[in-house]
């Protein structure tokens, strides 16, 4: 089979040395790619919402799946621009229709849609300007701290939590009036503070069935003992040792099920990874958002824990088969660690030689914001390298990333020190 991946993160170099690694993987491109996708596949200078390029460039290299790595191109509808058009139909899009990508893309639609499936979330209500009066309400019946969300996507700053009732006020109002996150925020989610820990479980499906993947916990914030800004992410482990089987059977019964039905019943075509972010509270797991790809960087600890042939797998996807085929995943547990550019998730600068990739260790170099520069891999994005490890335990897991990132070497390398710190 040809392959596309879009996107050119961690993620994307994760998944393709996992499709690499296929007996059935003929071609395999990414678009845009990164310095560390080179080594696997080709890259081709695309952006991921080119659909007229990405088109151009599928019919001429004959590719059979293109895996959407980030989000937007879903949420622009990449899958309906594919199956409406009789010369791309074949070609299986790893991905929701644009409908389905509204899952990702309109938080008042995931809510809704939770509602009506009776799927565990926040309580929560959607505000607009006309009735913001209604949401200052709403906030004064809820207890600190106040969580506002913007209704689009807002790059993942979109969604606030605030200790004083005031500050709550405020930022709604900076939100639906003054369009902080522009028309991201003409609509706002309010809703209640679940007090637990996150995790996220991912699951593949055709539409019909499913098949659950290795579950992760990721690290957000930049600081140690999880403070300041929120980043894409800046460690991963899994699976998140607080969970066992009894807990991951709760979500298929209370979370993954009534997804997938309600899905159906919706008539909502989804097919490709579902990535459902809890909160356990207690013992009960409640839902605060749904992405409509894979996670980054839990991608690089939940991939490379997959021992069946993945793409063999994603190929049932679209032929009918995939309900037959077998997802075997790894006893080992894996965690990966960030490097990062001095001053990310703010301002840095980039273009600095990246030292001791090449080094063999036990630990696989997932490659981010990276780029080939005469003949030097450079940085080229806020996230650089993830650093993925197996361990028999997630702590040696941890241990061995920590040991082998010494390796790495670039101006301004940073990373947390604690990822597995709250485990
Ligand atoms: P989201 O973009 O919906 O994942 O939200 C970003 C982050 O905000 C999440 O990873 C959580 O840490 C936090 N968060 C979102 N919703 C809630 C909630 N209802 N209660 C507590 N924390 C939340
Ligand atoms: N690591 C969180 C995300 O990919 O959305």
């Amino acid at each position: 089979m040809n392959v596309l991946i879009l996107g050119s993160g961690g993620r994307e170099h994760a998944l393709g040395l996992k499709v690499s690694e296929s007996s059935l993987c003929k071609k395999l491109i990414f678009a845009p790619g990164n310095a560390g996708t080179i080594n696997i596949g080709r890259n081709i200078d695309l952006s991921v919402n080119d659909f007229e390029g990405i088109k151009a460039l599928a019919l001429e290299e004959g590719i059979n799946m293109i895996i959407v790595g980030p989000e937007d191109p879903l949420v622009n509808g990449i899958y309906d621009y594919f199956q409406n058009d009789l010369l791309l139909n074949e070609i299986t899009i790893i991905g929701p229709s644009k409908l389905g990508a509204q899952l990702e893309g309109s938080k008042d639609f995931a809510k809704e849609f939770m509602n009506r499936h009776n799927i565990p979330t926040a309580k929560h209500q959607t505000f607009t300007k006309e009735n913001i009066e209604d949401g200052y309400m709403f906030l004064e019946q809820l207890n600190s701290p106040y969580v506002l969300k913007a209704d689009g996507l807002a790059g993942g700053k979109g969604v606030l939590i605030l200790d004083s009732l005031g500050e709550a006020k405020d930022e709604l109002k900076k939100m639906l009036i003054d369009s902080k996150f522009g028309s991201a925020s003409s609509k706002v989610v309010i809703e209640e503070f679940l007090k637990g820990i996150e995790l996220s479980v991912f699951v593949i499906t055709d539409g019909n069935s499913y098949k659950i993947l290795p579950s992760a916990k990721d690290y957000k914030r930049i600081g140690e003992g999880d403070i300041g800004l929120n980043t894409g992410g800046m460690g991963a482990v899994s699976p998140p040792p607080f969970i066992d089987r009894f807990f991951i059977e709760k979500v298929e019964q209370e979370i993954i099920k009534p997804t997938i039905n309600g899905l159906k019943e919706d008539n909502i075509h989804y097919q490709g990874f579902l990535f459902i972010g809890l909160i356990k509270v207690g013992s009960e797991p409640k839902v605060i958002e749904y992405n409509v790809r894979m996670g980054d960087p839990e991608t690089e600890v939940v991939v490379p824990r997959i021992k069946s042939d993945l793409l063999n797998l994603l190929k049932g996807v679209k032929d009918g088969t995939f309900s037959e085929k077998d997802l075997n995943i790894s006893e080992e547990c894996a965690a990966t660690i960030m490097l990062v550019s001095k001053g990310y998730p703010e301002k840095y600068e980039k273009g600095f030689i990246i030292n001791g990739l090449e080094e063999s260790c036990d630990s696989i170099f997932f490659q981010a914001g990276t780029k080939t520069k005469e003949g030097n891999t450079v940085t080229n994005g806020g996230r650089v390298i993830a650093v993925t490890s197996f361990g028999h335990d997630v702590e040696s897991a941890i241990k061995r990333s920590y040991k082998n990132l010494e390796l790495l070497d670039f101006k301004g390398k940073h990373f947390r020190k604690d990822i597995g710190f709250d485990l």
